[in-house]
């Protein structure tokens, strides 16, 4: 019930139209504070093609600003299949499925110089440029530096000046990847948006590091 929501995330319910619930858990989803930053991003830079590591609240908001801009589309890679419903579930009862889809990308075996990874599957991820990358997964406790790989995987894919968003910042994992990817990419640029759990907002090379 959006009642027993906490307030932060009623308000932005409010604003979005958001009236019959969203598949909200307090440890799991992303915190109002980010939702509202993904929003405001879409809004505001109306990009065209949307990828995020793990679905949910995520994907529904970004779905509904995509909807609000006239523009966009998000992809979602999911690795859990119940997770992946709920959020295509939430998205049909909203009336967004065309503005986001979640893929089935389960965790395989990912090799990144002599470490591994367990980390999504991009075999049903279409090619094309993604204007705008979204991390909130996998999660951290799988494996030490979970979110990694999203750079080094995806950066064939960013377009220049992609706009890269990285949530839980202000764990020292996330420190840490964010240090790695500064030194592995030369020219990209970083800000700190300071949210509850800390979010990093990244700004990829018009020419590719
Ligand atoms: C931080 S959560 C992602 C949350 C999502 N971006 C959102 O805003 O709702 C990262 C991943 O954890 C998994 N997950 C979500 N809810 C969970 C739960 N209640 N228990 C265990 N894993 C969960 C899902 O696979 C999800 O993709």
């Amino acid at each position: 019930m959006i009642e027993d929501y906490p307030e932060a995330y009623r308000e932005l319910c409010d604003r979005l139209g958001f009236d019959r619930g969203i598949p909200f858990t307090e440890k799991w989803s992303a915190g109002a504070d980010f939702l509202q930053i993904l929003v405001d991003q879409v809004r505001e830079r109306k990009p065209q093609r949307i990828l995020e590591c793990s679905s949910g609240l995520t994907t529904l908001f970004m779905a509904r600003a995509c909807q609000l801009a006239g523009t966009g589309r998000v992809t979602s890679l999911e690795n859990g299949p119940a997770f992946a419903q709920a959020t295509r579930v939430a998205l049909e009862g909203y009336g967004l499925e065309a503005w986001a889809e979640v893929l089935d990308a389960p965790l395989v075996e990912t090799p990144l110089g002599d470490q591994c990874w367990q980390w999504y599957d991009l075999a049903a991820l279409e090619a094309g440029a993604i204007d705008m990358l979204v991390i909130d997964g996998p999660p951290g406790f799988l494996q030490p530096l979970s979110r990694y790989p999203a750079l080094p995987r995806l950066a064939d894919c960013l377009a220049p000046g992609a706009l890269i968003l990285l949530d839980d910042a202000a764990r020292p994992d996330e420190k840490a990847i964010v240090a790695r990817w500064i030194a592995e990419y030369p020219g990209i640029e970083r800000r700190w948006r300071a949210t509850e759990r800390g979010c990093v907002e990244l700004r990829w090379p018009a020419q590719r590091p």
